[in-house]
Parts: structure tokens; sequence; C-alpha cells
């Protein structure tokens, strides 16, 4: 059956609350919207249904660091006018360690790819105005309470909302519902091994009306812990540090956050530039995976079959290296007849997922402060560190998966 046939057959029942799409995607979240616009850009149906608010999402704090696959896909797909013109290339980045800093060139070592960095909620307000524009049905407030039917060729979605409970049939159903999301509970629990690993240290992340103290990213080890400066724009600093699990938001007073990062920051002429700080939190850092995304009629992407410690900026771009896969596999399944492509969606998306994994876990162990200033893993941060120095091979590593393979 062609795309224009299942077309037919779906457009002649209603669409909106409830009624029947192709593809039915739980989240409105970097993976479900993007994954909207290539089915959409495809000629395949799909509806969108998010818990939250269309102002909630949109405002949501969070990543802010686009690989170029990820810039080249948004452009590909016509939502990357703002990004071109405010997000901010950079082209290297600095790695402190004992109050000594290095730069690693990107340019130079990767042949010529580079970061963008845009912060997820402006992306998030780009995907959302292109999908109402090219009328794709994005149902907010709504919350999928059950998955049903995967084993067979129509799944549906039972979502709530504010009129009551609707269900939505589908061929598909695309669980991009996030970590705490309703789709990877709905996997058969035999039907996947999980991994999890929880750092024993989390992230105190704050937004300010600072001028950027430094034109790229820092990632700093210091005795008093780790510290990243990272920016929103030319006038927003994003600043982070590593503080205990237990910590809470009322310890941290704004002098002391600002006499803390420049503490951890500082190298030979460094000045630390501080303002009115307008947002804060408190994030916990964990690894997890579950190693099959696939059963029977439901597919997951994104943060809802893994999560990575932001330490790589990894996560956003791992949400949508996993649409470019599932999208692919759905377009030649409605194209082509062939289910090829989805019976090799989980081993495709998890090559990427895994190498991630690795970087983000290396980064993190490499900058946090795990033990005792002197320790035996110290040295073996040092030593990391001493390594990068010296070798162009070592940091041609780390510059490749910060800026992201280009294919794997
Ligand atoms: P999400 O963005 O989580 O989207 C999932 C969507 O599904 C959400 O909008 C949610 O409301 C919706 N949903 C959930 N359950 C249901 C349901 N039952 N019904 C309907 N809708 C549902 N990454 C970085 O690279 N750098 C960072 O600094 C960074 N900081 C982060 C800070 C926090 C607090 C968090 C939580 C994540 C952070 N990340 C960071 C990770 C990055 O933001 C995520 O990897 C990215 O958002 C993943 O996109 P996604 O679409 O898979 O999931
Ligand atoms: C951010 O800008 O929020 C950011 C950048 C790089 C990271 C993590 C977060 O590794």
């Amino acid at each position: 059956m062609n795309v224009q046939e299942k077309k037919e057959i779906f457009s002649s029942s209603p669409l909106g609350t409830g009624g029947k799409t192709q593809i039915g995607i739980i989240g409105a979240g970097p993976a479900g919207l993007t994954l909207a616009l290539l089915l959409h850009r495809a000629g395949i149906d799909c509806i969108v249904v998010e818990n939250r608010g269309r102002e909630y999402v949109e405002s949501r704090v969070r990543a802010g660091l686009l690989e170029q696959n990820t810039v080249t896909l948004f452009n590909e797909l016509g939502v990357a006018e703002r990004l071109n013109k405010e997000g901010l290339q950079h082209h290297g980045v600095y790695l402190n360690f004992n109050e000594q800093r290095i730069r690693v060139p990107f340019d130079e070592l990767t042949g010529g790819r580079c970061i963008t960095i845009y912060g997820q909620q402006e992306v998030l307000k780009d995907l959302i105005k292109v999908c109402i524009e090219k009328g794709i049905a994005i149902h907010f407030d709504a919350e999928v309470k059950q998955i049903n039917n995967i084993e067979t060729g129509s799944p549906s979605i039972v979502y709530l909302d504010k009129e009551g409970q609707h269900e939505i049939t589908c061929d598909f159903v695309a669980g991009c519902d996030g970590f705490h999301g309703i789709s990877r509970k709905t996997l058969p629990k035999n039907s996947y091994n999980e991994f999890r690993k929880d750092y024993p240290f989390s992230w105190l992340g704050i937004l300010a009306h600072a001028t950027p103290s430094s034109d790229e990213l820092i990632y700093s080890y210091h005795e008093r812990g780790f510290a990243l400066h990272s920016l929103r724009s030319e006038t927003v600093s994003r600043l982070y540090i590593q503080v205990d699990n237990d910590d809470t938001i009322e310890n941290w007073g704004d002098d002391k956050i600002w006499e803390e990062l420049s503490l951890r920051l500082h190298t030979e002429g460094f000045h630390l530039n501080t303002g009115e700080i307008f947002e804060k939190a408190i994030t916990p850092m964990r690894s997890f995976m579950i190693d099959n995304l696939q059963y029977g009629r439901l597919f997951l992407a994104g943060d809802a079959a893994h999560i990575v410690p932001p330490t790589g900026g990894k996560g956003l771009n791992l949400a949508v290296a996993d649409i470019k896969w599932l999208s692919d596999a759905f377009i030649h399944f409605y194209k082509n007849n062939k289910e090829d492509l989805l019976k090799s969606y989980t081993t495709n998306a998890l090559r990427r997922v895994w190498r991630a994994q690795d970087f983000s876990n290396f980064m993190t162990y490499l900058f946090h402060k795990q033990a005792a200033h002197g320790s035996f893993e110290y040295q073996l941060q040092k030593a990391k560190f001493d390594y990068i120095k010296l070798s162009r091979a070592y940091a041609t590593t780390i510059a490749e998966n910060y800026v992201g393979l280009k294919e794997i």
C-alpha cells in the first residue's frame, strides 16, 4: 500500500480528539515533534499527544548544545530560521584541570565540524510553530493513560483531557514521552534488559543575566568540585556546579553560587561576570538504558529509552538521532511495504546511544570530584588530562565525540 492509499484510508476517519491516524506520537518534546515533521514531509499522518500545556513545554529549561547533525536536520525541516540567526557556533571547547586551561579545537581535529548553542526551549518553540503552521495535530494538556493492542496491526492510545477520555487508533505508536512516560512501562518486562547508573553527585544549574565570561564552553575540574560555564546568548550565561545528591536550592544563595563558580572556574587572567540569577535548579546525574526499543507496533525514542549524564551535552541530540532512524523506517514501510528497517531500528539507533553513553560517562568521570583530591581516582583523572595536552589522537577522540560523529 503506498503513502497516498494509506492517506485516503485514514483521512476518511475524523481526526482531532480521538479518531484514527497512521502514527500516534506520545510526547511533544524534541523527539516527538521532530518525528511529526519528518513524517508530515513524507505525507504520513500523525497525531501528537502531550500531557503538558504548550506554554509549559516551551519554557522548560533543559539542554543547550546542538550537534552539527541536529542543526543540519533542523535546516532540512525548515525549522532553523531563528536557530541560524540566534544560535552561537562554537569551534572549540576549553578544558580546565587544577586551574590550568587547554583548548580542544574542533575545526582542525574534525575537519571543520562544530556545535551550536541554542536553548532547548527555543528549539521547542520553533518546532511547535512549524508543526502548527503545517496543520499537524498536537493535543496539549492530554495525558496518555494506556497504550493498547501493540501486538496487533492497529494499536491505540487512550488519553485523558479536560473533556474526558479519547482513543486514537493507529498503525504504529511512537513513544517519545521521556524518562517518566508510559511507553517504556508498556513494553513487556521480559523484552529488554535495563542498565542504570546513579552518580554520587548532582548539578546545580543557573541562568543569569550576565555577559558570558568566555567565548566558548569551559569544563572544569577543581578540588572543590566540577563547574561548567555555558551560555545562551550575548547577555545570558548558563552555569553549573557539582553538588551533593542531598543538597537543596535553599543552601545556595546567589552570592554563594557566584563565589563557588569563581573559585572553580578560575585560571590565570579569567574573570567571571556575574548578574541577576533568574533560574536555579538541581538535576541528578544518571546513565540509563534499555537494550530493546521496540515491541510489536510500539517504538521508543529519546529519553523514553535512554538517559545520559549531561556532561557531554548529548541528550537532545540522541533523541533527534533516534528519530532519524525511526522516521526512515516508517517511511520505508509505507513507501515500499517493507519492514526490514523497522526490524533493525533498535540495532541502528543503539550504536550511537552506546557511543554517547560511553562518552558522557567518560566526561563525567574526567571532570567531577569523585574522591579525595590526590586519591587514585584523582591521579587517573589528571593522567587523562595530561594526555589530552600531549596527544593529538586523544584530543581528536574527544573532539569528534563532542561535536557528534557524522555517521555511526
Ligand atoms: P522529553 O523532552 O522529556 O519530552 C517528552 C515529552 O513527553 C514531555 O513533553 C512530556 O511532558 C511528555 N509526556 C510524558 N509522559 C506523557 C504521557 N503519559 N502522555 C503524554 N505526554 C507525555 N540534555 C543535554 O544535552 N544537556 C543538558 O543540560 C540537559 N539538561 C537537562 C535537565 C533536565 C532537568 C532534564 C529532565 C533533561 C536534561 N537534558 C539535558 C536532557 C534533554 O533535555 C533530553 O535528552 C531531551 O529533552 C530528550 O527529548 P525527548 O523528546 O526524548 O524527551
Ligand atoms: C548547556 O548549555 O546547558 C550545556 C552545555 C553543555 C553541557 C551541558 C549543558 O555538557
